[in-house]
């Protein structure tokens, strides 16, 4: 079946039944975006009055909460970036006494102080709906065992997936990541339904089975909830293949909520629905700030709508991406599976490359194995990359010329840049056991 994206996907799985669904998933258009207005004027309230941040930002722009009379008057207000958090660490941009905050969570960013979040008691509570929303969609059920891989801790995933699986009702089996030997003995003893984690630690799980002999075919595994990393349509059809289960998408961040903010239905799989009763997505030039209409592709801007520790107001997520009409949720907007994050763009030598177009590239070439490196160094003035990919074991040693050509040929024809790919033994890379870092960026800062 072709799908609203353009993608054809083999495998659909079940829907939920319509009364199984959150009052707020049937709603309609109308009813929602009259939701969605009461909830903004709110939010925007209680950031302005107990957030100095969003004062001070508001007052700069000339803007003031009240003038938020219809949904397209928040383009008006000014954006807020992880800089603004990072300004305000670590609690500043919290806008409820500390002794009403129930959890904080982090994330590291690359560079500099982490980020900081808080939650109430009914912002947990909040979460846990939409995730367990997220698990339903996804084909999860009541009853269902659930082993949660992402990581337990300040990161968003563990204890993200796993109230949601314990509101929807699921037995979850908290492994967080790591030891992947263990990952695959419990998937074999307590026979899960569903897996959560990273689709490139999904990756490596799927490699240790093997490498005990067992084939992953055969696993109880039928359902897999599959995010915090870009991932392409290739990746999707590679895991459902050698897994035999259905792969969904799940997106979120930190500063949003954590993982929940947006997920694919099974029945389709056309693109993730923003749960847009507690989450007021916009799509952006990221250049001008100027809002995009519907369809086309720019940075996705995110408001909350009823977070009560750490509103946020225009969040620019610095991911790429469209939002299009709803599908298996009507009422609720789709965004389209994010092909990358403003800076994870690479220019090389004047042309803009996502690692996702390599992944694309790499996956349907025969002999090569999903797993692939990126290394940015700089040779006399210009940029290099080099792409470093396993062989996959069955590959015949005469292949890998012919495929390493391939990849650096079809990426010379659809980015229109020069690549230098080296094809290498298997086993030979370093394996993600939570997010992926693909891009290692050796250049002189000289
Ligand atoms: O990654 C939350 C999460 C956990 C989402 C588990 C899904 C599953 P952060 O660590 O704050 O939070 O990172 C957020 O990860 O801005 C995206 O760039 C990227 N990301 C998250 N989900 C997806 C996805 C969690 N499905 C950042 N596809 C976001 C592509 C994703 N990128």
């Amino acid at each position: 079946m072709t799908t609203a994206t353009g993608d054809t996907t083999r495998r659909l799985g079940t829907a939920p039944a319509p009364d199984a669904l959150d009052a707020a998933e049937r709603t309609s258009v109308d009813e929602l975006r009259a939701l969605q207005l009461e909830r903004l004027r709110w939010s925007l309230r209680h950031a302005y009055e107990n957030v100095p941040h969003y004062r001070r930002a508001f007052d700069a722009a000339g803007v003031h909460p009240d003038d938020c009379r219809e949904l397209a008057d928040l383009a008006g207000f000014p954006t807020t970036s992880k800089a603004d958090l990072r300004e305000n660490y670590p609690f500043g941009m919290f806008a409820v006494p500390q002794e009403q905050v129930r959890r904080v969570h982090a994330s590291s960013g690359t560079t500099g102080r982490p980020t900081v979040v808080g939650y109430t008691e009914r912002d947990i509570d909040t979460w846990a709906t939409v995730m367990a929303r997220s698990i339903r969609a996804a084909g999860g059920r009541r009853g269902d065992r659930l082993h949660n891989a992402y990581g337990y801790g300040l990161f968003t995933g563990g204890l993200g997936a796993h109230y949601g699986a314990e509101k929807l009702g699921c037995t979850v089996i908290p492994v967080s990541g790591g030891m992947t030997p263990r990952q695959v003995q419990l998937i074999t003893d307590f026979e899960p339904r569903v897996i959560m984690v990273t689709p490139s630690y999904m990756l490596t799980i799927i490699d240790e089975f093997e490498k005990q002999g067992l084939d992953p075919r055969g696993s109880s595994l039928e359902i897999g909830v599959f995010g915090a990393e870009p991932w392409t349509e290739q990746m999707r059809r590679e895991m459902e293949d050698r897994l035999d289960i259905q792969a969904v998408d799940i997106y979120g961040l930190s500063e949003v909520m954590g993982p929940g903010v947006a997920q694919e239905c099974v029945e389709t799989k056309d693109g993730l629905h923003v749960w847009e009763d507690h989450f007021y997505p916009e799509v952006i030039d990221p250049v001008t700030e100027e809002v995009l209409p519907e369809g086309e592709v720019g940075e996705l801007v995110l408001t909350s709508l009823t977070k009560e520790a750490m509103p946020v107001v225009r969040y620019r997520t610095r991911d790429l991406t469209r939002l299009l009409p709803g599908s298996a949720r009507p009422a609720m907007r789709r965004m389209e599976k994010i092909t990358g994050r403003t800076d994870d763009m690479i220019i090389l030598r004047g042309v803009n490359l996502f690692p996702t177009q390599i992944e694309e590239v790499v996956l349907r070439t025969p002999g090569l194995s999903p797993h692939f490196a990126l290394e940015l160094t700089t040779r006399g003035r210009m940029d290099h990359l080099t792409c470093r990919i396993e062989a996959r074991p069955d590959c015949p040693p005469a292949r890998r010329a012919a495929a390493a050509e391939e990849v650096a040929t079809a990426v010379k024809d659809t980015v229109g840049t020069s690549i230098e790919v080296q094809v290498v033994d298997p086993e030979t890379l370093a394996r993600s056991v939570g997010k992926l870092q693909r891009l290692h960026d050796l250049r002189d800062r000289t």
